[in-house]
């Protein structure tokens, strides 16, 4: 679909979503959410369903979508808290400044919104070394939830949290589509564009192992749980790096044919 026509359409919703959402457009208007306010409404529905058990989230940004569970677990009266994972540097981040601008900004707005005492920041780059540290901050048996919106590395946390939530319990990933925006590498581009190529790739590799069963998509949102009798030996995160490593050889391939094609110009 053609970007002018898609911006269009974008408008129109949010036109649509203010008059029928107001609770969410204005959370997501006032803190910069990346999401449609319909995401976040959803997240926050299925939120108040769950347990009372608490639920770890890579990727807060300026903290919108943390808001919409500090909510549910609020609104629910439930004593567990939501992890929020934000690196606070780079990428999107730079739009607001460094490290200690945006660790000021998230903290900010989820004291503007309520949602302190539900919430226990982690703000660092989650990675395979320090998932310990963050798991450290659940203190529950199991959690209820996860909630991808970072990086596209969902094998990361798959192996982190999988373990950890309980059978049925809620998964959701943003950036699921099969497309590619390929360009350079940089400190405002972190994944050169690949970001939703590698989580929709990682991502059916894992539905075909049986250990995320699909319950909704809304835009590139989807929403799923972890099946009942699933078996974790399936997961291999041998596959998960040859997918990773096909997504960047793909990524280098686009970048030296573009860089050809502008030099024979
Ligand atoms: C698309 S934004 C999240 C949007 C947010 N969920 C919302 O509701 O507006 C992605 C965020 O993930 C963060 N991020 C990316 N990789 C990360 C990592 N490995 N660890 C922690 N945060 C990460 C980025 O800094 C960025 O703020």
């Amino acid at each position: 679909m053609n970007t002018n026509f898609k911006a269009v359409l974008r408008k129109i919703f949010l036109y649509y979503e203010q008059v029928t959402n107001s609770k969410f457009y204005h959370l997501r208007e006032q803190t910069n959410g990346m999401l449609l306010p319909l995401v976040y409404k959803k997240i926050y529905q299925l939120c108040l369903q769950l347990p009372d058990l608490d639920i770890i989230e890579v990727g807060g940004a300026a903290g919108t979508g943390s808001i919409a569970i500090g909510w549910s677990i609020r609104d629910s009266q439930k004593k567990s808290k939501l992890i929020v994972v934000e690196k606070c540097q780079g990428g999107t981040r730079t739009d607001v400044g460094g490290y200690a601008e945006n660790l000021e900004l998230i903290q900010k707005h989820f004291e503007n919104f309520g949602v302190t005492e539900q919430v226990r920041l982690f703000p660092q780059e989650l990675t395979f070394n320090n998932g310990q540290e963050a798991i450290a901050l659940i203190n529950t048996q199991k959690i209820a939830a996860f909630i991808h919106d970072a990086d596209g590395r969902i094998d990361r946390d798959f192996y982190l949290f999988w373990p950890l939530l309980q059978p049925g319990g809620l998964i959701i990933v943003d950036d699921y589509a099969n497309e590619a925006k390929f360009q350079p590498i940089s400190d405002r581009h972190p994944q050169g564009g690949a970001k939703s190529l590698l989580t929709y790739r990682l991502l059916n590799q894992i539905i075909e192992w049986g250990l995320f069963q699909t319950t909704y998509k809304v835009g590139k949102t989807i929403f799923g749980i972890k099946p009942h009798h699933a078996d974790f030996s399936r997961f291999n995160l041998k596959i998960c790096q040859k997918i990773i490593a096909d997504v960047h050889k793909e990524h280098s391939n686009y970048l030296k044919q573009h860089e050809l094609v502008l030099a024979r110009r």
